[in-house]
């Protein structure tokens, strides 16, 4: 009797399984829609009468969690990297110039080629073949928890296939979540007809529609998945990223069908073209190409940057063009108060999003351009950044149109302004400049830097406006009656607000000196300096000559670093933000594993696996260091053929020799 239920249940399971993934995933469906709802409806009945038998992965369970208060955040096992663009031919030949200098090979490279899918990274987990848990890429190393939304985008197994043999115990997959181009459109009209905000572009709504903290509302979208990537998955090596790829698509997750092998850069090149050529024709939208080396032991050679690998990059299609009227030229002050023309435009569309502002950078690039208010102009967007004014049709103009002068005092807080030797851009050099202020908080507590949740730009405005905070030591002496007295606060959003304030002081030490908007000091200069220094007390006495001294800081940042520190204001700030509860230590980097920490290294002979500057990277990226000659503070000595001084020097001072075999062993 029960057995009898059990094989019932566990046939429609497996019918309804099957053919979701034949609609879903092969696009091939073998059944009426008609058929496939009444089996579907079978199983829900039997279910509903026993309940005590419904499995995970039962093809009822994709909606019903209930809503949730807030994403968890999730560790991602490895870090989400991003990728690296190139714009055009020329880069894309230099990446694999690169990769072969990398890697000491003269012939060709075999790549992979995906297309880019316009979409949002999340990582899906599998346990011994059942969906488990799916998070989003967040800033590479945590992201939000987003299994009970992922759980509802039907081409996504509950289970996988395991006609190929024994499922592994863990199973990391990365892939985008999109939306189809046509159905965005639906989608929009009927949030249109119902008087709801439209999304801009087939990207937002797919991701406006995974982070719903409501599942049954994602349910309600129309999203789709392509994996394009493995995280950690146990007991399996792949010898190549295709291998991988197959895999994936022989446990039934969906991969995507543009994806080939190219032997060679001009091969990839004429891929780029080709997809170029029927980008219109695909369901989806997609902004390029990856390109992907696609042999393992190759790509971890290559190893990676600080946020992407070196054995990958996006090779991204031409920007999309439209023509516009500039109606007007307005000033923006920026955080180092630079003062930044920008054009006000009539709204077009561009690729799939309004524009209605271009930045026009400075006063050369407009009379380089000679861009005058009034003017029609042809207008770019590339992925993400701010559109730009290619040009002007100059045919258009009628003699009405004027031109404009970038003013001589700050329009924000009207000091005089200036211009840099050597720098193309004017600016207001009033450290108490209002709009510097904001901008310079606005950076600190961004995402990337300080990441405090709420502190938005409304509310900094209205902060700096009362003379609430004036620099960014003042976030952390806010009281609740602060923001309470503010406009459109409530209580519950100043204790939010608070709450994100608190977590913000344990911040790591990289993200702090990021966020202090230290000229030339973006993310990854941070880490170095963090490395380098450990303590920000140190940082901040550092000499140009220790700064110098290392790798990858120039005398660029050197100098602004020391300047930075040498100036009382920015010292008062510091002693502040110390005061307010900010921790000055350095948290151990996530993305990084510092298992040759303390250690020294030295190589010496030919080397077959690596070039020596490959392995001297390798080491420091795993936290140790890589010395040019032997002497009695050497840990090991790396051996390749033919060894001479420095293998004899180590043996008299006994250090320990390693071959090439050996080291390799020592840092998996
Ligand atoms: S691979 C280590 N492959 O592009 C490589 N990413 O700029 C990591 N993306 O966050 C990503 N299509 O959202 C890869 N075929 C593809 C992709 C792809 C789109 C997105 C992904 C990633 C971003 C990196």
């Amino acid at each position: 009797m029960k057995e009898d239920i059990l094989a019932e249940l566990k046939h429609l399971r497996e019918q309804l399984n099957h053919h979701n993934y034949r609609y879903y995933v092969l696009d091939d469906p073998e059944i009426s829609d008609a058929e496939y709802d009444r089996l579907y409806r079978e199983l829900s009945a039997l279910e509903q009468k026993f309940p005590e038998f419904i499995t995970p992965d039962s093809p009822t369970q994709r909606v019903g969690a209930a809503p949730a208060k807030a994403f968890n955040t999730v560790t991602h096992t490895l870090p989400m990297l991003s990728l690296d663009n190139s714009l055009n031919e020329e880069d894309i030949r230099a990446f694999d110039d690169r990769t072969k200098k990398f890697l000491n090979n003269t012939s060709d490279i075999e790549y992979v080629c995906e297309v880019k899918l316009d979409g949002l990274a999340v990582e899906l987990v599998f346990e011994n073949g059942l969906f488990s848990t799916a998070s989003t890429r967040g800033d590479g190393v945590t992201g939000e928890d987003v299994t009970n939304n992922i759980r509802t985008i039907k081409s996504v197994p509950l289970k996988l296939l395991d006609s190929n043999g024994p499922l592994p115990a863990r199973l990391e997959v990365r892939g985008e979540v999109i939306m189809e181009k046509a159905n965005f459109i639906k989608l929009n009209e009927s949030r249109d007809k119902k008087g709801e905000p439209q999304f801009a572009n087939p990207r937002n709504a797919a991701a406006g529609s995974l982070r719903q903290l409501d599942p049954a509302i994602t349910a309600s979208r129309p999203l789709d998945i392509f994996f394009y990537a493995t995280g950690r998955v146990s007991g399996i090596t792949f010898f190549s990223h295709m291998e991988s790829l197959l895999y994936l698509k022989k446990m039934g997750l969906k991969i995507n069908p543009l994806t080939e092998i190219c032997a060679g850069i001009n091969k990839v090149i004429q891929y780029h073209q080709k997809v170029l050529d029927n980008r219109e024709s695909l369901a989806y939208e997609i902004d390029g190409i990856v390109v992907k080396v696609n042999q393992t032991d190759y790509q971890q050679r290559l190893g990676v940057r600080s946020r992407s690998p070196r054995w990958a990059i996006a090779y991204k299609f031409p920007a999309s063009r439209e023509t516009t009227q500039i109606t007007d030229i307005k000033v923006q002050v920026g955080r180092t108060g630079t003062l930044t023309p920008v054009a006000e435009m009539i709204p077009v569309i561009v690729g799939g999003v309004t524009v209605s502002r271009a930045t026009l950078h400075n006063q050369d690039e407009i009379d380089r351009k000679d861009i005058r208010v009034g003017d029609w102009v042809v207008i770019q967007r590339a992925g993400d950044v701010i559109p730009e004014v290619v040009e002007v049709i100059t045919s258009k103009r009628t003699g009405n149109e004027t031109k404009f002068i970038l003013p001589e005092k700050c329009p924000v807080c009207n000091s005089h302004t200036v211009r840099l030797e050597g720098e193309s851009a004017k600016r207001c050099i009033n450290l108490a400049c209002p709009a510097q202020i904001k901008e310079r908080i606005k950076h600190f507590a961004s995402k990337n830097a300080m990441d405090i949740d709420g502190l938005g730009e409304k509310l900094i405005n209205q902060l700096v406006d009362k003379n609430i905070i004036r620099d960014v030591s003042d976030i952390y002496f806010l009281s609740k009656e602060h923001l309470s007295n503010l406009e459109r606060i409530a209580d519950k959003s100043a204790e939010n607000i608070l709450t994100a304030i608190q977590s913000s002081r344990n911040r790591s030490l990289d993200r702090l000196i990021f966020g202090l908007g230290i000229r030339f000091v973006g993310e990854h200069i941070a880490r170095i300096l963090v490395k380098a220094f450990g303590t920000l007390e140190r940082l901040a006495t550092a000499t140009t000559d220790e700064l110098l001294a290392i790798h990858e800081i120039g005398p660029q940042v050197a100098d602004s670093l020391v300047d930075f520190f040498a100036n009382r204001e920015n010292r008062g700030i510091l002693n502040r933000l110390e005061k307010g509860g900010v921790t000055f230590r350095s948290a151990e980097l996530k993305t990084v594993s510092k298992i040759l920490e303390g250690k020294t290294f030295v190589f010496t002979g030919a080397l077959k696996k690596f070039t020596r500057s490959e392995g001297e990277r390798m080491v420091e990226d795993l936290g140790g260091r890589a010395a040019s000659s032997v002497s009695k503070n050497t840990d090991f000595v790396v051996v390749g053929d033919s060894p001479g001084s420095k293998a004899q020097k180590a043996k008299e001072l006994g250090i320990k020799l390693i071959s090439e075999a050996e080291f390799m062993e020592m840092i998996n």
